[in-house]
């Protein structure tokens, strides 16, 4: 029998070794003892990274959600599942028990299918971080619809692209949403990007803000009623273990986002297992992750993962400044928080503010410290331990990615000994390998390449929505008979892994996954631009800020480059959101290339991070003459 529960050093060497050495007798063992199954499976992998093709559990036939909720509802129905913080502390937290999930996922379910949707259609999810949303998400799961959840801080036209890719027939929005101080007209947005989806029937509202909102005819109907006059009763579709459980959508290299799709099984089985052990979640604790559920943090370790563990988790609805810096704090020590988990951006923001908002609050509950999302830094990282921490709770700095579904390398707590800035070890069953420009395999320690993972593991992504080629041109392609990540890492000499960061077109800011080129794209709708490059240069809070160089069609052109740079960052947050506005814009007349037209960012990376001297032999660029011009107006 496996040991679902690794407690020791020993213990993670021992389970890793059984993991990798016969991966099929341990999934297989964990997956029978540990999860509810309606059919046990034929096989327990089946894989070929040359097509690709993954699949975990085949033929075994499940629903997520009684593994999330009903099996819990005879030993803890009483016991809190979801425990919604709300982002004014004046407004009381709602404890929202097993039970009352249970009831609440089923009649959104039966709404959901009162509404036409059946297994298979994919559902768009636009709401605030509120209970509503883990109700969607979870009656979707139940019957078998597919959901996407979009950032409800992304931009109308990024939804109506996620709407229209997977095809979404019915949207779940709110009349708003609050967000500190201020409130954001969720509703407004959707409509907006309605206009460019007709496919779209149907659109529930939940109440939220309590604003005045246009309701369209036939289309746009309020979720409260349509809730409360349905049944509490709905019985579980019964799923194929690669039934499609969601897609979520990321930033790639190219406009175009990527929408991972996730399956039941493997992804339910590899969440729980990672939650329980990165976590130390015991059976009394309260869990608490700042993440969005718009991201795959938040799907992960907000929903599915505690949940399947039948965990109290938290739901905050707010930011970490409102009404002060001391809010998270605040909340730990009201909820007697267990376990925390945010991202290096917040950490390095409220360090930033001073401790005083520390102090006053009583944090002797925390036993785990998360971090996810980027690297974090060394300061960052033993503020977290010496101020938050108090030197008594290990940091589980977890490494992965929406397409990985779950953590890939971290440590376990109370097991693993920490190192600031690493990750440390893969977790049981992931085979990491490194990787040379040669696309040579670099053994042994210490050692610096990019990342890759040998062998499948069970959350893996199976597609991308609609567009398997791509599937496999960006994970499959670069090395042979590997998933590549896009990250570089070091092993140092103890075989701990170091993230370095992406070493493609990605940037992460405060955490975001960010592509350069819809970016650019976007930038590149404006009137006045010809061509733009964005790249990534280092910010004390953000991780990294971006920094955009605009050519304009004309270039003497009356408008001041002020008024120019507003402009454009208005229409990214138009087309992208706000998260993805430029920190630094620089209009220049012109760009480095190579002789074949492509753009040479990271020159234009070195000029932006002030190290515009080292660039190296730039005379075999098209129009090396360019660089001189744009260092002169950077510096
Ligand atoms: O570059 C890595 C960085 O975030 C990327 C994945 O972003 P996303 O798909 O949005 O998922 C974020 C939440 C899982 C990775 O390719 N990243 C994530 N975690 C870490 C990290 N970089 C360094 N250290 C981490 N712990």
């Amino acid at each position: 029998m496996n040991s679902y529960h690794i407690k020791s050093l020993e213990a993670y060497f021992s389970t890793y070794r059984k993991s990798v050495e016969n991966p099929e007798k341990f999934w297989g063992e964990l997956a029978e003892e540990h999860f509810t199954w309606h059919k046990k499976w034929s096989q327990v992998l089946e894989w070929d990274f040359n097509k690709p093709e993954i699949s975990w559990f085949k033929d075994a036939k499940l629903n997520i959600t009684e593994n999330c909720i009903d099996r819990h509802l005879e030993s803890k129905g009483n016991k809190t599942a979801i425990l919604f913080e709300p982002n004014d502390p004046k407004e009381a937290a709602q404890h929202i028990s097993y039970a009352q999930l249970a009831e609440a996922v089923n009649q959104m379910s039966n709404v959901l299918k009162e509404q036409g949707v059946q297994k298979g259609d994919r559902v768009c999810i636009y709401l605030p971080m509120i209970p509503e949303l883990a109700y969607t998400v979870l009656a979707c799961a139940r019957i078998g619809a597919i959901h996407s959840v979009v950032f409800a801080g992304f931009s109308s036209t990024a939804l109506a692209t996620r709407i229209n890719d997977c095809d979404a027939k019915l949207v779940v929005t709110a009349d708003g949403s609050f967000r500190g101080s201020k409130t954001i007209d969720l509703k407004g947005i959707v409509d907006e990007a309605l206009d460019q989806c007709p496919q779209v029937h149907t659109v529930l509202v939940a109440e939220r803000i309590k604003s005045e909102i246009a309701m369209k005819d036939g289309r746009d109907k309020a979720l409260a009623p349509l809730l409360k006059a349905a049944s509490t009763v709905c019985p579980a579709t019964i799923m194929d273990a690669e039934d499609p459980l969601f897609i979520l959508y990321t930033s790639g290299s190219t406009g175009k986002p990527k929408g991972m799709v996730h399956t039941c099984a493997g992804y339910m089985v590899y969440t729980a297992y990672t939650f329980k052990n990165i976590f130390q979640y015991e059976s009394n604790d309260v869990y608490w992750c700042t993440a969005d559920i718009g991201w795959i943090t938040g799907h992960s370790y907000i929903i599915y993962g505690p949940l399947a563990n039948g965990a109290t988790t938290i739901m905050f609805e707010g930011v970490p400044s409102y009404p002060d810096y001391g809010r998270f704090w605040e909340i730990v020590e009201k909820h007697k928080v267990n376990q925390f988990y945010t991202a290096p951006t917040a950490i390095r923001a409220l360090a930033k503010e001073g401790d005083q908002h520390v102090e006053p609050y009583d944090l002797s509950s925390l036993k785990v410290l998360g971090t996810v999302g980027e690297p974090i830094n060394e300061e960052a990282w033993h503020w977290y331990d010496r101020i938050i921490g108090k030197g008594n709770s290990p940091i589980v700095d977890t490494w992965w990615q929406t397409e990985t579904g779950g953590i890939l390398i971290s440590p376990i707590p109370y097991a693993t000994p920490t190192k600031p800035t690493y990750a440390t070890l893969p977790f049981i069953g992931i085979q990491p390998a490194l990787m040379d420009d040669n696309a040579r395999e670099l053994e042994g320690k210490q050692v610096s390449g990019k990342l890759c993972i040998k062998f499948p593991w069970p959350s893996m992504a199976r597609t991308i929505w609609g567009d398997h080629k791509r599937y496999k041109e960006t994970y499959f392609s670069a090395f042979d008979n590997m998933y590549f990540t896009g990250d570089g890492a070091i092993r140092d000499a103890v075989d701990y892994y170091r993230i370095t960061g992406r070493v493609d077109d990605v940037i992460i800011v405060s955490g975001h996954n960010l592509g350069t080129a819809p970016i650019e794209d976007a930038i590149n709708e404006h009137e006045l631009v010809a061509e733009s490059a964005i790249v990534g240069v280092p910010h004390d809070i953000k991780g990294n800020a971006l920094f955009g160089y605009i050519c304009l069609k004309e270039l003497d052109t009356d408008l001041d480059p002020k008024s120019i740079s507003l402009s454009i960052n208005t229409l990214i947050a138009e087309k992208i959101g706000p998260i993805a506005k430029l920190d630094k814009i620089v209009i220049c007349p012109g760009l480095p290339k190579t002789r074949s037209g492509k753009i040479m960012r990271r020159i234009l990376r070195k000029i932006a991070c002030g190290e515009g001297k080292e660039l190296g032999d730039i005379s075999t660029l098209l129009n090396p003459e360019i660089v001189a011009k744009i260092k002169s107006i950077v510096s």
